[in-house]
């Protein structure tokens, strides 16, 4: 062979390999340099698509009034850093989230994911569930793909509404490949928090989203994310759940812990036919004596799966601490809130019965 064949043979070669070259180990290949990414935004609704009477009013407004082409063109900068496309998925205040808008928003996210001509979905929800969202859509989308949860705590009307800047902020760190393979991330007031710590503390406040003790993951600054740690428990790509042919989620409920408490929530439903019961006890998941722990043994003898999760906020709930999980059969929830406990026991409920498995995949995800 000689010299010029030899190169053109090369040239062949990396030609072949370079698509290759461009998928970093995420698997998600990599963007051409200079080029904006392709940022689709979902939007569901909430305060960020709000409008109060006046500049003034930031409680006591009405939540998701307006629809995405003008939360789109209430923020023009949006074009400088990503190719944006918007679609109204649905309009709900956030406190009406249900299983079925879940998966209605699941599906779509994971179609819009499969396509070469989406980089990132940003997603604009109401704060009052946004971290249930957002631990959902962790455990069922199967992309490495950024998705980035957004809302705001002053309607669009607002005097220094933070909508549009989170916005901005949340459709920049969807486009960048800093968030690639980083689980479903949720992005208010300049901080990156993921989806399975993060949590609404504030009622009112715009600075209300922590991660507590577990801390968020980085910041947004200067139009850049910053990032400084990641979550060690597995998300999106990495699940064993699929919701592709579900409709409907098994039932699952929430029993609050609390001083005199009695055993009638934890009858009606198990009464009303639930699959799974995540009780939010006081301290370690504590159960109370007489009233709670015999009524989930008698919920569990009917097949009814019992997590022990705890209203504290921070901390693992002991297996085998607060009460006898082994000999019980029991669940504990690690350091899941209740809230996320309740919708990791759905989705458990949709691969298995079994205590020993649901209870490693709390140790999981
Ligand atoms: C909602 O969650 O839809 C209302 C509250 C908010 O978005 O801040």
């Amino acid at each position: 062979m000689n010299h010029s064949q030899h190169d053109r043979n090369r040239w062949a070669i990396l030609l072949c390999v370079l698509p290759l070259l461009l998928l970093c180990s995420s698997g998600v290949p990599a963007r051409e340099p200079g080029k904006l990414a392709n940022v689709m935004i979902l939007a569901t609704g909430g305060t960020i698509a709000g409008t109060g009477a006046t500049s003034t009013t930031t409680v006591g407004y009405t939540a998701a009034t307006v629809g995405v082409d003008r939360l789109i063109q209430a923020v023009p900068e949006l074009k400088t850093v990503a190719n944006v496309k918007g679609e109204q998925v649905f309009q709900i205040a956030s406190e009406n989230m249900n299983n079925e808008y879940w998966l209605k928003l699941a599906k779509r996210v994971n179609a819009l994911l499969k396509q070469d001509d989406v980089d990132g979905i940003v997603i604009t929800h109401g704060t009052d569930t946004i971290e249930e969202t957002a631990y959902f859509l962790n455990l069922v989308v199967k992309s490495k793909k950024p998705v980035v949860i957004v809302g705001a705590m002053r309607p669009s009307t607002a005097m220094s509404a933070d909508g549009p800047i989170n916005l901005y902020n949340a459709t920049i760190l969807a486009g960048s490949e800093a968030a690639v393979g980083k689980g479903v991330l949720v992005l208010l007031n300049d901080q990156i928090n993921g989806a399975r710590e993060v949590t609404k503390t504030n009622t009112a406040n715009a600075d209300t989203f922590r991660s507590w003790e577990l801390g968020f993951l980085g910041y947004m600054q200067d139009n850049k994310p910053y990032f400084y740690r990641q979550s060690t428990r597995r998300h999106t790509a990495d699940t064993e759940f699929d919701v592709s042919n579900l409709d409907t989620l098994p039932a699952v409920d929430i029993v609050y812990g609390y001083a005199n408490m009695n055993r009638l929530p934890i009858d009606a439903f198990v009464a009303a036919g639930d699959k799974g019961i995540v009780h939010a006890g006081v301290g370690d998941g504590s159960l109370a004596r007489p009233a709670v722990e015999p009524a989930l043994i008698d919920a569990r003898k009917k097949g009814v799966i019992i997590v022990r999760s705890s209203r504290v906020g921070n901390g693992i709930v002991a297996r085998n601490g607060e009460a006898k999980d082994d000999e019980l059969d029991f669940v504990v929830s690690d350091t899941l809130s209740p809230q996320k406990a309740r919708i990791l026991l759905m989705l458990a409920l949709t691969k298995t019965n079994d205590t020993k498995a649901i209870q490693q995949m709390f140790y999981t995800y």
